[in-house]
This record gives structure tokens, sequence and C-alpha cells, in this order.
């Protein structure tokens, strides 16, 4: 793996499912997880396979088929969930396990009811335990977010020591600001005796809507793998979205990273994983939303049916959109009148538009969006019909 390679993992069987009402069957999760690994993803965390034993079997299952990534199983620093984690691993080509404890003096004193040096012991162990069935040991520590640095840079030292490979730092609440966050992996960067031996991940909530810019932060601050979901889903207010953060350095190649992501398969996921679950996508939503692509303001459309790029910064084909849409509404101008008119069939000259744009507006103010059924319509029941060029 080369130093500006980010690892793509994600976690949306795992932490994404823990949506409210959108569980999934293994054989709904199988499909996804091999569009994962045909997307490009470096890891599939497919379940918590000591929660259920449906979990246990979707882990189970997806070992035995991906063919790329690597499979990891989510557990406790509990000697039993490391136990069946590394079971249901035990078909995968790169099977991870991935244990920790929360770090945070609330975790510690209301979770654990339990002290510091106990933590660090736990820590220890649990990634020693987890050592003796699997090479690749991922450590987090739960609501590193507010877990203050120092005490983190021991947690994390103590993991390394027993062999973690990966260091998973969980802003849980998502509490933290970018600032803060990209502040936190400088330190461990620069304080975390061994830290040169293992990977620091970013695994950021979204309750203040900065999942995404704490990600980014974190890795421009060194971190090199991300935590993520497809349409950002997961618990409350949900994960990191995948999209938006490869999209984020697809576009910005001045930062010199770049992931192993096959874009094109953005967008087919998106609509797989929110039909499976029965979750509805936000039309607004970052790079896969209904209207990510869709332009309807008359200036907007202007420019775009000139030069795309005059309104988009992405390309809608390499997310695996086939187009930007130009919709038409009441705020579209003449331009995208005649665009969409031309895609209907019709060839109109600068007076007949004049004509036909004045019907638009009337039945444009009557109804949200104006389809091609009603362009037909708006057209034939103008005076000049007859002289209107059918192309
Ligand atoms: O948000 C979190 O802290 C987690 C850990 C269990 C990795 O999901
Ligand atoms: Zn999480």
């Amino acid at each position: 793996m080369s130093d500006s390679t980010i690892q793509i993992f994600d976690t949306t069987l795992r932490d994404g499912e823990q949506v409210p009402g959108c569980k999934l069957d293994t054989s709904q999760k199988i499909i996804i997880a091999e569009q994962l690994d045909i997307l490009g993803v470096d890891v599939i965390e497919a379940g918590f396979p000591v929660s259920s034993p449906g979990d246990f079997k979707s882990v189970e299952e997806i070992s035995k088929i991906v063919k790329n990534a690597s499979v990891c199983g989510l557990t406790r620093a509990v000697k039993k969930d490391i136990e069946i984690a590394a079971e249901a691993l035990k078909h995968a080509k790169k099977p991870r396990i991935h244990t920790g404890i929360g770090t945070s003096e609330s975790h510690i004193k209301y979770k654990f009811n339990s002290n510091k040096e106990d933590i660090l012991i736990r820590a220890f162990e649990a990634v020693k335990y987890a050592k003796s069935f699997v090479e690749d040991v991922e450590f987090y520590a739960e609501d590193a977010g507010r877990t203050e640095n120092e005490f983190l840079a021991r947690v994390c030292e103590e993991a390394i020591r027993a062999g973690a490979t990966v260091l998973n730092i969980p802003d849980t609440t998502g509490y933290c600001l970018p600032s803060e966050y990209g502040a936190k992996i400088k330190y461990l960067k620069e304080n975390v005796k061994g830290i040169e031996n293992a990977i620091i991940s970013c695994h950021c909530h979204n309750d203040l809507g900065l999942a995404t810019a704490n990600s980014i932060e974190g890795i421009i601050n060194g971190a090199r793998q991300i935590e993520c979901t497809i349409n950002g889903i997961g618990e409350r207010a949900g994960n990191t979205a995948l999209e938006e953060v490869v999209m984020i350095l697809k576009q910005h190649p001045y930062l010199n990273l770049d992931t192993n992501i096959n874009t094109k398969h953005l967008y087919g996921l998106s609509q797989l994983v929110s039909e499976s679950m029965g979750v509805y996508t936000q039309p607004n939503k970052a790079i896969v939303g209904a209207n990510a692509f869709a332009h309807s303001s008359g200036i907007h459309q202007d420019g775009v049916i000139k030069n795309r790029e005059t309104y988009e910064i992405i390309d809608p084909k390499d997310v695996g959109v086939t187009e930007s849409a130009i919709v038409l509404t009441a705020r579209s101008g003449r331009a995208a009148l005649a665009y969409r008119a031309k895609i209907a069939g019709y060839e109109l000259t600068k007076l007949q538009l004049d004509i036909v744009y004045n019907s638009f507006l009337s039945f444009a103010d009557r109804k949200k969006e104006v389809n091609d059924d009603d362009i037909h319509q708006i057209i034939e029941s103008t005076s000049i019909s007859n002289q209107i060029l059918k192309v």
C-alpha cells in the first residue's frame, strides 16, 4: 500500500445497519458485500458476530464469498466475543478482528465503573487475544473524540504493544470540530511510541453534520484509513458517507491522496443500499441524491447547457449517473425549455420559443415540474404548433 492511498473501510453492514428498522437478512448482506468488493473497498466490516446467530451467519457467509477485500468482525474487549468473531471469519481470505473498549471519562465511569489503569490492561489483553487467532487486528478506542489526548496515546501504545495493525480513533458521538479531530490525529502521530507500525483510522459520526469534514481533516493529519458507510447511513445521524470522502479525494488531486474505489459504481451501490434497507436518500444528498446533478433555475440551466462545468464540479458519469438533469420549473428560462423541447422532438425558432415559453410559464406556475408529456401538451396547444419543426 502506498502512503498516498487511503484505505476505505466500509461499515455499511455493521454500523450502517444499526439504523432502527433497517435490519438486513443474510442474503441481502451477501449481495451488498459482493458489490462493495467490486466497488473496491479495502475492508468490509460484515457484522458483530456475537450479537446474534443471524449476524454470525452473515459474517461467515460473507467471509466465504468476498474475493479481494479484508473481512472484518466487530467485538468488545471480551474473550467470548473475540473467539466467536474468529470462528465466523475462519473462511475469510483476509480476516480482521476489530476489538476495543471505551476510553473517555464518561465511558470508563458509567459504562465500566472502572479506572484508566484497568482500561489499559483490558485493551492490551483484547488485542493480544485477538492476535492469537488472526494477524490483522484493529483496535478501537470508543469515544476517542471525547478522550483526553494523553490518555488516548497511552491506550494506543498498549494496543500497538499487543500487536494491533490498525488504531481506530472514533468520534463516537460526533462531537469534535474538524480542527480538534485533526489535532488529535496529529498528536497521536507525534506522541505514540510505535505508531509507525500501525495505520490510524478515522471513524466519525455525523451528529453535528461534521463526519465527512472530520474524516478528511484526520487524513490530512496523517490517518490512512477512513471508516464509512454508503449514503452515510448509521445510528442516529449516521456515519461518514463513503461516496463523499472518496469524491473529495478524487476532486482535490493536489492533496495527493487517492483510494482504490471505482467511483463509477457509487450511484448503483447507493441505490442498492437504499432499496435493501428501505431508507430513502434525501434528494439533496451530496453525490448520490436525486438532485445532486439536477439544475432548475434559469441562470444555472443556461450555464450548464453551454458548458457543464459552469455549475458542476463532478462529471455525473464518474459516479455512475447517466447525465445531468435540466428540470423544467417556473424558474426555468428559454434555454432550458428549448433544450428539453429538442429532446422531446421539437426544433423551435427564436420566435416560436417566445410564444411557447409564455404558455410554458403559465403551465409551470400551476405544476411543480414540467415533464415531456407536458411539453407535448404545451406545444400542441399553441396556435403555431403546425409550424414547428419536429425532429
Ligand atoms: O462509533 C464507534 O465508536 C464504533 C466503534 C464500535 C468502532 O462504532
Ligand atoms: Zn460507530
